[in-house]
This record gives structure tokens, C-alpha cells and sequence, in this order.
């Protein structure tokens, strides 16, 4: 069994964006800026807004923390995302999910300039993303693709399995793996909750690949998978004593597999790196 270590693989990507940022900047252009706009105490999104703040100092960005106390309106959340949508000097826009109940996620997601959407989560960024067009990814997916390129592991003619059908995760990576895209070719089944066991051990127990993004820890177990296949476990989960734990039971999952996404410093940290990555491109889209 081998690690994706995701930690080092990031952080080679953002030094790599980093150096180019340097280039810019030497030649007299601004900084690339990623604008975040946080609603209300949630801890674990705290937890990740930190973590994109860190990496845009790491990579040479300028960043803005926009927070929102969790009584703020849809319409005061929409008015702020039309004035950061107008402001030139921002290049990428994120807010940061889940928002409170009182306000439409897709009503604000659809706010964003698609232009700005480095989160990849607008109809029009998921539209061309679906239809192997250039497009913000979303960067879950996105990362998780740049992970399996790190290592070099092949993907082309593979059967991958992915467990989970959110619009973040699920969805996008398995179109994206089956698109004819930079990391794809895949065959890919997307199992999900309403799968039936029997169905989804069928599928788990002879893909080459297994992709799982359902936040349930300990959801894949060494039963479910064959000898060698590669691992991608997406959960980040809080148990009672603090420890964090993806959704497979690693240490005995690991057994069996030939590679492996440990958790954490593994796919949370590419999530952020393919983040740098879009707003990289949003920075050179406004230039050209
Ligand atoms: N909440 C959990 N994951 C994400 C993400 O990738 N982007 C945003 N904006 N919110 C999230």
C-alpha cells in the first residue's frame, strides 16, 4: 500500500503557481485575489476558509475575508455579491457552504459571475465543465483528478466507482472522469444512497478505483473493495474525541489497496490547491 499524499502533492502545485505569481508581479501586475465570503460560526467552514486564507498567502495571492453574521439576509448576501462581482480588483469569488436556512443556496450560488466562480459551482461553470469545455472544476473533483496525475496513476479504460452524488463532489468527479479531460477515459459508475447494497458491493468489489464522498465515517470497508484497487476517500468527519476520520475505515481497508488518500493531508488539501489553480486562471482570463 502506498499514501496520495495529498499534503506534498499540493504543496508542490501552489509552489509551482506561487513562482508564476512571482513572474507577474515582477513584470508589474497585480496580485491574483480571491475574495470569501463567510456566514455565521459554522465551525468546520471556519476550519477551511483559514485553511484557503494560508494557502493564498503560500501562494503568492492577495485574499479578503468578507464575514456575515448569521442573520444576514439573502438580499444583503446578494447585494455584497454584486459589488464584489463589479470590483475589478477581485478575481475569485467563494462563498463559503452551508449557508443558514433562511437563505437559497442556489439563489446565491447563481449570483456569482460565472467569471469569478472558482469554486466551479455555477450552472454555467458546471454546464461546460459537463461538456469538456473550459470551466472552473469543481475543486474537490478537480483536486482529486490532480492528485491521480501526481502519482501517475491510470485512470484511461479503468472502472471507478464513486460513492455519493453531491453537486460538489460526486456528480463533478465522475463526470469528469468519464469526459475525455486531462485526467479521464474512465468507466465510471455513480452509486448514492439509494443504491441497493447488493448493487453497490457488486460495483465497489470490482472497481479498479473507488471514490467515496458520502461523510459517513467508516462507510468503506476492506469487504467492499479488491485487492489493489486505489482508494480515494473524500470524507473529512469530527468523531466525539475530536479525531478526524475520512468515510473508510482505514486501517483495514488499507490492506488491501494499492494506493490510498490517508485523512486527513489527502484530499482536503487538494480541494484547496485546485482552488489556487482557479483562481490562477480567473487572474490570467482577466488579463487576456
Ligand atoms: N463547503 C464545503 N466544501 C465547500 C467548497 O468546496 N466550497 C464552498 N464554497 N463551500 C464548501
Amino acid at each position: 500500500m502506498k499514501l496520495l499524499d495529498g499534503k506534498k502533492c499540493a504543496e508542490s502545485l501552489v509552489a509551482d503557481i506561487s513562482r508564476k505569481v512571482g513572474e507577474y508581479v515582477a513584470s508589474g501586475l497585480r496580485k491574483p485575489h480571491m475574495t470569501i465570503i463567510l456566514v455565521g460560526e459554522h465551525a468546520p467552514s471556519e476550519s477551511y476558509v483559514k485553511s484557503k486564507i494560508k494557502s493564498c498567502g503560500n501562494a503568492g495571492f492577495e485574499s479578503t475575508l468578507l464575514r456575515f453574521p448569521e442573520s444576514v439576509t439573502e438580499a444583503e448576501l446578494l447585494a455584497k455579491i454584486a459589488e464584489v462581482n463589479a470590483d475589478r480588483t477581485t478575481d475569485g469569488l467563494i462563498v463559503q457552504l452551508p449557508l443558514p436556512k433562511h437563505i437559497n443556496q442556489q439563489h446565491v450560488i447563481n449570483a456569482i459571475d460565472p467569471e469569478k466562480d472558482i469554486d466551479g459551482f455555477h450552472p454555467m461553470n458546471f454546464g461546460r465543465m459537463s461538456l469538456g469545455q473550459k470551466a472552473f472544476r469543481p475543486a474537490t473533483a478537480y483536486g482529486i483528478c490532480k492528485l491521480l496525475q501526481f502519482y501517475e496513476i491510470p485512470v484511461w479504460g479503468k472502472h471507478c466507482v464513486v460513492i455519493g452524488r453531491s453537486n460538489i463532489v460526486g456528480k463533478p468527479i465522475s463526470i469528469m472522469l468519464s469526459n475525455d479531460f486531462e485526467i479521464g477515459n474512465a468507466t465510471v459508475t455513480l452509486t448514492h444512497i439509494e443504491t441497493p447494497r447488493e448493487l453497490l458491493l457488486d460495483e465497489t468489489r470490482r472497481a479498479d478505483i473507488v471514490i467515496v464522498a458520502v461523510g459517513i465515517p467508516g462507510f468503506v470497508t476492506a469487504d467492499m473493495v479488491k485487492d489493489g484497487a486505489v482508494l480515494i476517500d473524500v470524507g473529512i468527519n469530527r468523531l466525539a474525541d475530536g479525531k478526524i476520520v475520512g468515510d473508510a475505515d482505514f486501517e483495514n481497508v488499507k490492506e488491501k489497496c494499492s494506493w490510498i488518500t490517508p485523512v486527513p493531508g489527502g484530499v482536503g488539501r487538494m480541494t484547496v490547491a485546485a482552488l489556487m489553480i482557479n483562481t490562477l486562471m480567473a487572474y490570467q482570463n482577466n488579463f487576456n
